[in-house]
């Protein structure tokens, strides 16, 4: 296909550089702001085109080495400075905020991670014709590695294993680090040598080795880890959040943690709250909650395994948290809410365009009070916000 010169005005949301050709606006993967390259175009549509660098001409001052040899995979910020990354997710924050949700001069700060490498207790390694990698952005193309820099060093032990093992009959490979290793395996496979590695293992669904759960420690707290529980990936700055949402909702007598996974948050805020409740709709998720109560000895929480959306009717109290998946809240949910009407409510959040937009319907009865950003996951376009809302 053609090659052309491009000049990269700026990153889109996903990290990619922008410039344009004849009128026409072409994103380009690895590209950064006031780089110039030749580049190959790959897609041309009527309205875009993507392309890919043949040949940097002028090169950023916030260019470095990647650790990561591989292209495509999902750190898209991996050639830029870190402090560049963290400017990079909050004018990208400041701007859907503003543009989607019509709200202004909330955003305070972001916090850094501690661990800018290794810092990944879960990866999702993908099989292809038994080679072992992640799939090339949005495609089922295999990017065949040798290691991960963002994966723990735990994890890339495995990958070496892995590496040397028959792997024709597996589909799909989750390594989740806790200090204690579990390994998620769809397909078939030998794993007598991967034992003196882990401390549980399943395949297809099923514990052949090891233990059911893994106990994962956070602050002063532990938590049991399942099979197919969620769990933030990044635990410095998992405990930094947490604690940015106690902050923010600053006890009282009763909260709802909606969404609570294995209830992390929950158990953070019994120690300021009388009564807690919190709701998730996964099983598994939520015996591992009432696992987590009895294990750090808390009695003011109780869990609720439902949708959310659903469950909200019935609950009530003075302050309410969410943590929802990236779609959001739900129009029933956001209504419930607001018939709740509690008077502090803090929204975690992994996906700024659904926050925005649910921000934007609770702005006639709520005061978005403040934002706080946090890099959960260094070198992706991916950033975590927690905002602060105030009953008018
Ligand atoms: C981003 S995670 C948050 C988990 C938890 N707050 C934490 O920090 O570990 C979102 C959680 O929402 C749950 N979930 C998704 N849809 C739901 C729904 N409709 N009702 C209740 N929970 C839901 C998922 O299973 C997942 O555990």
């Amino acid at each position: 296909m053609e090659e052309v010169l491009v000049k990269c005005e700026r990153l889109d949301h996903f990290g990619r550089g922008i410039g344009y050709v004849l009128g026409k606006i072409i994103f380009v993967p690895d590209l950064l702001p006031n780089e110039e390259a030749l580049v190959k175009i790959i897609l041309d549509k009527k309205k875009y085109m993507v392309g890919e660098v043949v040949q940097l001409v002028k090169k950023s001052n916030y260019r470095i080495e990647p650790k990561c040899p591989y292209e495509n995979c999902g750190c898209a910020l991996k050639s830029l400075d870190y402090l560049k990354t963290l400017e990079f997710k909050k004018d990208k924050i400041i701007d859907i905020l503003k543009r989607y949700g019509e709200i202004e001069g909330v955003v305070k700060e972001i916090v850094f991670s501690r661990n800018i490498y290794a810092y990944r207790n879960k990866i999702t390694l993908k099989v292809k014709d038994g080679k072992i990698g992640y799939f090339k952005n949005g495609t089922n193309d295999l990017i065949e590695i040798n290691r991960c820099e963002i994966a723990s060093k735990k994890s890339n032990e495995i990958i070496k294993v892995l590496k040397n093992s028959d792997l024709s009959n597996v589909r799909e490979i989750v390594i989740k680090d806790f200090g204690e290793v579990m390994l998620i395996i769809k397909g078939d496979m030998n794993i007598e040598e991967l034992k003196p590695l882990v401390n549980s293992i399943y395949i297809n669904d099923r514990l052949v080795y090891g233990k059911k759960f893994l106990i994962a420690k956070l602050g002063e707290f532990k938590f049991y880890v399942s099979k197919d529980s969620f769990f933030q990936v990044n635990m410095d700055v998992a405990l930094k959040l947490y604690n940015k949402v106690l902050e923010y909702l600053d006890g009282g007598k009763s909260v709802l943690d909606l969404y609570c996974g294995t209830g992390t948050i929950s158990l953070f805020l019994s120690k300021y709250f009388d009564e807690v409740t919190g709701t998730e709709i996964n099983e598994e998720a939520v015996k591992c909650a009432f696992l987590n109560k009895d294990l750090n000895n808390i009695s003011n929480v109780r869990f609720i395994c439902g949708d959310v959306s659903k469950e909200i009717h019935h609950l009530k109290a003075d302050n309410i948290v969410v943590d929802p998946p990236r779609s959001g809240l739900t129009n029933e949910g956001i209504n419930d809410i607001l018939k709740i009407s509690p008077e502090r409510f803090v929204y975690v959040s992994c996906d700024p365009m659904t926050l925005a937009r649910d921000l934007k319907l609770f702005k006639e009865k709520y005061k978005v009070k403040e934002v706080t950003l946090f890099d959960m996951f260094p070198w992706t376009y991916h950033v975590e916000s927690v905002c602060l809302l105030i009953r008018k």
